[in-house]
């Protein structure tokens, strides 16, 4: 049975900054009560110009590079959302698009903010069953248009960015060692986005009610949080026959510095074995985990060959954990990819699909 390793990786955040400061100027804050509750201090926002897709494809062009791989080497896209582009299409297929990843198959996964720890296992299994090699997992998000800028007790919490991992089958030891993913759905109103689907599809009242926006009940979530986020990790690291002593890096779920500090102390870990950048972009979600990875290794504090755990929890209520060692790109011999070419490509193939697609219209309209 091959193994599942993490071979490339990538991210993108928006450029514009939206600091404390910035947010008491708009709700009833101020940066003191921000920082002390959350230990946020400021996060990024995505412009008018971009969408999931658009920060997903440059995250997962990044990944592509680092892992050597063109992308019509990728078989399977998953793209893990909590403000997807459209309820369908799925993001996973506008970014497939994008990239020029034409032979993968792409589907979304909506597990909130543990998605990208479900969709790294999906795709994990996916290649160690066999059946495919090569796999692109996405997190992205642009949370803000889903946030309602009048209520403090949400505004503060959320910001947008993109994270991406390639996963490559190797008979080399090693990727994603275990995997724990879990749901309570009896905790659904918890943490919600009332409208907008086929329960409340969209009216005037419900755009005049405030139901396309973030409803939360901050205090149980934070409750449910601080309960799973030290149980799942000691599952994953049982599961893989591991203890917190064998472990490099924790990668939690950015939303909270408090439940990140509660979960060290139930593990009875440092806290400085934790991956922690929350004070800088917020609660991105999908995508927080990825980043919190990624600037890790940037920085030269996971390396090859650590151990890591990423935990993560959300609406769902979800929650999981993924245990890996980080082995970085395979060695294989091969001439170095551009994945800004394959961009300019893909665009050209994407035009040139859609083109063909009219004039099959046309001929199919005559024969009819
Ligand atoms: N600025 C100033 N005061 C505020 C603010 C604010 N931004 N927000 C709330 N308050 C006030 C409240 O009105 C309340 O005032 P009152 O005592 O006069 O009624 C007081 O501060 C305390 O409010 P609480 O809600 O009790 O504050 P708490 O300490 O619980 O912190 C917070 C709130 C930060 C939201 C916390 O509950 C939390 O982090 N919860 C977890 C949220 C989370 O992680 N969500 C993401 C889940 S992941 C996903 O799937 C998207």
């Amino acid at each position: 049975m091959p193994f599942a390793h993490i071979t490339g990786w990538g991210m993108s955040v928006p450029e514009p900054v939206l600091t404390n400061e910035d947010i008491a100027k708009i709700v009833d804050t101020n940066d003191e009560w921000i920082r002390e509750r959350t230990g946020i201090r400021e996060r990024r926002i995505a412009r008018e110009t971009e969408f999931p897709s658009t920060l997903g494809v440059e995250a997962s062009l990044k990944a592509l590079e680092v892992a050597n791989l063109a992308p019509k080497d990728i078989e399977l896209v998953i793209c893990t959302s909590s403000s997807p582009e459209y309820i369908f299409p799925a993001t996973a297929c506008v970014i497939q698009d994008e990239i020029g990843a034409s032979k993968a198959g792409a589907f979304d996964l909506l597990a909130a903010c543990t998605g990208f720890i479900y969709a790294t296992n999906m795709a994990a299994q996916a290649i160690r069953s066999g059946s495919i090699k090569n796999a692109l997992v996405v997190g992205t998000e642009t949370l803000s248009r889903f946030v309602n800028w009048k209520d403090r007790s949400t505004c503060i919490l959320f910001g947008d960015g993109a994270g991406a991992f390639v996963l490559q089958a190797s008979e080399k030891p090693g990727g994603v060692i275990s995997s724990v993913m879990h749901s309570d759905g009896s905790g659904a109103n918890s943490l919600i986005l009332p409208a907008g689907g086929a329960r409340l599809p969209a009216t005037e009242a419900t755009v005049h009610e405030g139901k396309h926006y973030i409803h939360m009940d901050g205090k149980e979530v934070f409750r449910f949080a601080t309960r799973v986020m030290g149980q799942a990790t000691r599952e994953a690291l049982d599961l893989a026959g591991l203890t917190t002593d064998d472990v490099q890096w924790i990668i939690p779920h950015q939303a909270n510095y408090r439940i990140i500090a509660t979960a060290a102390k139930y593990l009875k870990m440092p806290l400085d074995k934790f991956v922690i950048n929350v004070d800088r972009y917020g609660n991105t979600s999908t995508a927080s985990i990825p980043i919190a990875a990624i600037e890790a290794f940037q920085k030269g504090q996971i390396k090859n060959g650590d151990k890591v755990v990423f935990v993560g929890f959300g609406a769902g209520l979800t929650w999981g954990a993924l245990v890996a060692e980080w082995t970085g790109p395979l060695a294989v011999a091969r001439k170095p990819v551009h994945p800004e070419r394959y961009r300019f490509f893909a665009r050209i193939r994407s035009w040139a699909r859609r083109i063909g697609r009219i004039i099959e219209g046309l001929f199919a309209r005559k024969e009819l």
